[in-house]
């Protein structure tokens, strides 16, 4: 019988961070911790595992992914560093060891929002537990996804990558603590948990190079809304928060439009959600709510805590339950809310 060695496992969370001026090379985000939205992996290491391997939401996934293949390799090169260096008394058997990682997405995976920022946040932060790796993981992170190295830092975030691509000097500069602005919410409205037809790097690299609309606003527009952000999240303005942030997601947006071939990221339940929500505005002569969509159809809202309970009955009136098969609000601060595509 062979020996089975109890496996070493660290589990760890990462949170979902969500740009709200997203420009590929600079952005302002938040990284709101909550109970929801967010990434739970374990790492297990054992002398009895023959070869790496990963499962995520329980299915057993590529390991050979050249982006789990960088991360893994940037850790065990850093812990290997560690152990040559004496810093710390790390158990030079586990660097040999192999990992079975195990890691679970509470929200649709690569539907827009964010679980490749969560997922290898998650994943670098908890191999570097296992591998006593410490300092700058953030760089690692980003290997596995550009918007990853954000969910390493929590708060008002505003982060502008370098020239280099080893991202050497890129900067990120933290706006405000998460406690600046405690009343501030974030609801998703999960309009389609499938996974996305284009995925964001992709996606990216095709507007850079066809859309003029993309440089226009690289060069003419954000600029000046990154200092008008900073200075709406530090006096905790929330309508020109809002309105910067819905801005900025419909120019997103447009110049998705404007790659050619175009990329559609919104569905008519979106676009039902933009009206839905400046009517609300409108309603209550007030700026109560902003939406925001990354690569994919699901709204991320942004209000403030007075207004969840109104916005959410609002939501289930327009889009009832029985729609979505019941699946509905799911506690506080995060609201997540399924709607069903056909209405
Ligand atoms: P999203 O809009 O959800 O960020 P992306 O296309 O950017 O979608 O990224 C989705 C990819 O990220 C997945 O196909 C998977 O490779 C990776 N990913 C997502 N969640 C995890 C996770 N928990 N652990 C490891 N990798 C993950
Ligand atoms: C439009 O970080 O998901 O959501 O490197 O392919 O994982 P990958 O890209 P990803 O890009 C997200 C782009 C965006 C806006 C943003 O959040 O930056
Ligand atoms: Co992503």
């Amino acid at each position: 019988m062979l020996h089975m060695e109890k496996p070493n496992t660290v589990t760890c969370t990462a949170p979902v961070n969500i740009a709200v001026i997203k420009y590929c090379k600079v952005w302002i985000y938040v990284t709101l911790h909550q109970d929801q939205l967010k990434t739970t992996t374990t790492v297990a290491t054992s002398r009895s595992f023959q070869e790496d391997r990963i499962w995520l939401n329980g299915k057993e996934e590529d390991i050979t992914h050249p982006r789990l293949q960088s991360c893994l390799r940037e850790i065990r090169r850093l812990a290997r560093k560690r152990s040559k260096d004496g810093d710390r008394a790390l158990d030079s058997m586990r660097l040999s060891h192999k990992v079975h990682i195990c890691s679970v997405n509470d929200f649709p995976t690569a539907a827009g929002l964010a679980s490749s920022a969560a997922g290898f946040a998650c994943l670098v932060y908890t191999l570097a537990q296992v591998f006593g790796v410490e300092g700058e993981l953030s760089e690692i992170a980003r290997q596995g996804s550009g918007s990853a190295c954000r969910s390493m830092y929590g708060g008002f975030v505003q982060w502008i990558m370098g020239e280099e691509d080893n991202g050497k000097d890129s900067l990120a500069q933290q706006v405000a603590p998460e406690t600046h602005w405690p009343e501030l919410r974030v609801l998703v409205l999960v309009a389609s948990a499938e996974r996305k037809p284009v995925g964001s790097t992709s996606g990216m690299q095709t507007s850079v190079q066809t859309s003029r609309l993309l440089k226009h606003r690289a060069e003419s527009v954000v600029p000046g809304r990154m200092e008008e952000m900073i200075e709406a999240v530090q006096r905790k303005d929330f309508a020109a928060f809002a309105d910067l942030t819905m801005k900025d997601s419909n120019q997103f947006h447009a110049t998705c439009l404007d790659t050619y071939p175009p990329i559609f990221y919104l569905n008519s339940v979106s676009q039902q959600v933009i009206n839905l929500v400046h009517r609300y505005n409108r309603h209550y002569k007030e700026t109560r709510l902003a939406y925001t969509f990354d690569a994919g159809p699901n709204a991320v809202i942004y209000t403030l805590q007075q207004h969840v309970p109104e916005f959410v009955q609002t939501v289930q009136h327009f889009f009832p339950p029985e729609t979505n098969g019941g699946e509905f609000v799911k506690g506080l601060p995060i609201e997540q809310v399924a709607l069903s595509e056909e209405l």
